[in-house]
């Protein structure tokens, strides 16, 4: 790893989920923590990726179809999709028409095909509609969910492409922070071996759940979402031997001290730092200067003062940062802005939570 810094090009793709939440800010803090963790945890962990053919698309055929493919004829009867939505092509469910967009690749919460099927069935647009069709399962509808966190790959699929518009707009639409993601994860893992084995091995005996962050990648990401009661500072110190492949670290809800950013700091491809209510502080917080690939750092409910914000600005790599539920202040958010202009700052002073809900919350955490 050479000393530069090409921290920039990953924050693209978390731009958007980081809009989407400060969208979503007035949201209750249930859910709002609920979304980091879902955001988080589609990324971070470890699964089978999902298969268009065998999974999804017979689930679209079973319940969708009938009412949402291209026009066609049926008895003499003239059938067009309704809505204007069509499911029956990869390109019409990414495009959709100017209101309701099917399937966005990795937006759980901004991809309509997700949002009608999980609506009140009362609701006129809940899908299928009322007595039209039996709703999706629960199961299903986690199906669709998985595969849409996981950026929607439809394996090659591209269904009826009859009235797909031009290829530039489709083609422009998707894949660009894709490729950009891709070729700053190539370029962050330039030189370095697959990790070994036994320390793998070593590491997922302590607790760690340890996956490649793209399948032949030799980058990890790291969590400890199967046990974070027992993640403390020697968990993370076990995690040495690692420290040149993780670039995706959550340590959330964990019961680390500051003593473990030491460690963290050495992982010098880390990318994604999660540190969501952790008792960690400002001092801590300084330690991870020293990591200048970092893009993404969640300081949620984490109790840091605008002493953090002068080491915080000093990362220059970082683009996202979650300080809601911190003890930073307007003018601490805004010195931190200031530092990083580039960077996207979720800072909630204003996050109603009612007083019990909110304890109650932390003291279930
Ligand atoms: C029996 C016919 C029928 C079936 C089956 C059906 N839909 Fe629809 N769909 C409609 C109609 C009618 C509308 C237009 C509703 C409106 O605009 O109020 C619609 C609208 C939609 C919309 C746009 C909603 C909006 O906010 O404007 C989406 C997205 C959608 N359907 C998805 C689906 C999905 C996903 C399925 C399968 C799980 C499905 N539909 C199954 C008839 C159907």
């Amino acid at each position: 790893m050479t000393g530069s810094n090409i921290g920039g090009v990953s924050g693209v793709s978390l731009a958007a989920l980081l809009r989407s939440v400060s969208k979503h800010v007035m949201m209750k803090l249930p859910s709002f923590i609920g979304y980091f963790a879902a955001a988080l945890l589609s990324t971070v962990v470890a699964h089978a990726a999902s298969d268009f053919k065998t999974e999804i698309y017979p689930l679209i055929e079973t319940h969708c179809l009938k009412c949402h493919s291209a026009t066609h004829e049926v008895n003499g009867k003239v059938l067009k999709p309704k809505g204007g939505i069509r499911l029956d092509a990869a390109w019409a469910m990414l495009k959709g028409n100017d209101d309701v967009v099917p399937v966005k690749p990795k937006d759980v919460e901004n991809s309509d095909l997700l949002r009608v099927v999980t609506l009140p069935r009362d609701d006129d647009k809940a899908m299928p509609p009322e007595n039209k069709g039996d709703p999706l399962t629960a199961a299903e509808i986690a199906t669709l969910k998985k595969w849409i966190a996981e950026g929607a790959d439809f394996g090659g699929w591209e269904g009826n492409l009859e009235g797909k518009p031009a290829a530039a707009t489709v083609a422009a639409k998707v894949p660009v922070k894709e490729r950009e993601r891709e070729l700053f994860y190539a370029k962050l893992a330039e030189g370095l071996r697959p990790p070994v084995a036994e320390l793998l091995a070593k590491a997922q005996a302590g607790g760690a759940r340890v996956a490649p962050v793209s399948p032949d990648s030799p980058l990890l990401r790291v969590d400890f979402l199967t046990g974070v009661s027992q993640c403390n500072d020697q968990a993370v110190a076990a995690l040495a031997p690692l420290a040149d492949h993780i670039a995706h670290l959550d340590l959330a809800r964990t019961n680390i001290t500051d003593a473990a950013l030491k460690d963290v700091a050495r992982m010098r491809r880390l990318t994604r730092l999660d540190l969501r209510s952790v008792k960690i502080t400002d001092t801590g917080i300084v330690q991870l200067a020293a990591l200048e690939n970092l893009t993404f750092l969640n300081l949620y409910g984490i109790p840091v003062t605008d002493e953090a914000v002068t080491a915080l600005g000093k990362m220059k790599s970082l683009r996202n940062i979650c300080l809601a539920e911190t003890m930073i202040t307007e003018a601490g958010k805004n010195k931190l802005q200031a530092a990083l202009p580039l960077a996207q700052i979720v800072f909630n002073p204003d996050l109603t939570v009612p007083a019990g809900k909110g304890a109650a919350k932390k003291a279930g955490n």
